[in-house]
């Protein structure tokens, strides 16, 4: 079968493509560029064909992410961003890597078992718990002092990453600015719903488009930098979420996995995607 110049990566839940993926698929056709949208998982796809491969809405990963990267790894140089950055971007303590590089973070500690959570937790006072490996503000626990604190049988089992929970997120939320082949294109602000400290919307969350703010436009800029040295890797497009602590901006998570590009609250974000897809040709 011959096989369309762009694929753009989804899973069975998000078939059709990410929400407002309209959007993206009509900058691709202004641009002359054929695209489809495909499941990563899906056997028949011949992805030595492609010219570009854009992970999108790959969001089923977290739990088969030993498959999930096999399958990146032998998609090759077509693949944006590559198997070597989501190997890095898809377990949480690259934030460890990143504060150590002079990068300003929420505090973040590994822990490997239920002793290292209760240790890290305690020096918190309120802790927030989660996956090194998750998406979608699944398995999120706040945990209190972290005296005898056990997993329940619906907590994450581990490992984990333990922060300080950051107040401000209750009233402010979070921030993400879009950073795409290394230039902020835009900003869109999360807030959670009543009670909530998750921005995501399947818990009661907001999302909405803003005017790119300089300072989160330089942190963010900053971040994708230092993860490029990091690392060495080409970094296409990325996502860098902020949240507001100590008076300034931090970063809580860099997205160079599979970030939604939130086309349905920001269509515009298309654009800037599809130029760097044509870069590619
Ligand atoms: N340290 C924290 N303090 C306050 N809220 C947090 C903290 N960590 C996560 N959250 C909330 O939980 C959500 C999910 O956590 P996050 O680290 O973004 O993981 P993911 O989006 O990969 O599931 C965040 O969007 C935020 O609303
Ligand atoms: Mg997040």
């Amino acid at each position: 079968m011959s096989e369309s110049p762009v694929l753009l990566v989804t899973c069975q839940e998000w078939a059709e493509g990410e929400p407002g993926h309209a959007a993206l698929d009509t900058a691709l056709a202004a641009r002359g560029l054929e695209s489809r949208w495909v499941l990563w998982d899906d056997l028949s796809v011949d992805w030595g064909a492609a010219q570009v491969v854009a992970v999108r809405s790959a969001w089923d990963y977290s739990t088969r992410l030993g498959e999930f990267l096999g399958w990146a790894t032998g998609v090759g140089p077509a693949l944006l961003n590559g198997a070597d950055v989501f190997r890095w971007n898809t377990d949480k303590s690259y934030l460890i890597d990143l504060a150590r590089a002079g990068l300003p973070v929420v505090p973040t500690v590994a822990a490997d078992d239920v002793m290292a959570v209760r240790a890290a937790a305690k020096q918190f006072g309120t802790a927030v718990l989660k996956p090194r490996v998750g998406a979608g503000g699944r398995g999120v626990e706040v945990v209190e002092g972290g005296r005898g604190w056990l997993p329940s049988a619906d907590s994450h089992q581990g490992p984990w990453v333990v922060q300080p929970l950051i107040d401000t997120v209750r009233e402010h939320g979070e921030t993400s600015v879009f950073v795409i082949a290394g230039r902020p294109v835009s900003q869109v602000d999360k807030v959670p719903g009543p009670g909530e400290i998750r921005v995501q919307q399947q818990y009661g969350g907001h999302s909405r488009s803003v005017e790119l703010s300089d300072e989160a436009a330089l942190l963010a800029a900053q971040a994708i930098a230092t993860t490029v040295d990091l690392i060495g890797a080409e970094i296409v497009y990325g996502r860098v979420d902020m949240m507001w602590y100590d008076d300034g901006l931090v970063v809580c998570e860099i997205e160079l996995t599979e970030p939604g590009l939130y086309l349905d609250v920001m269509p515009l974000n298309a654009g800037p995607f599809a130029d760097a897809i044509l870069a590619r040709f």
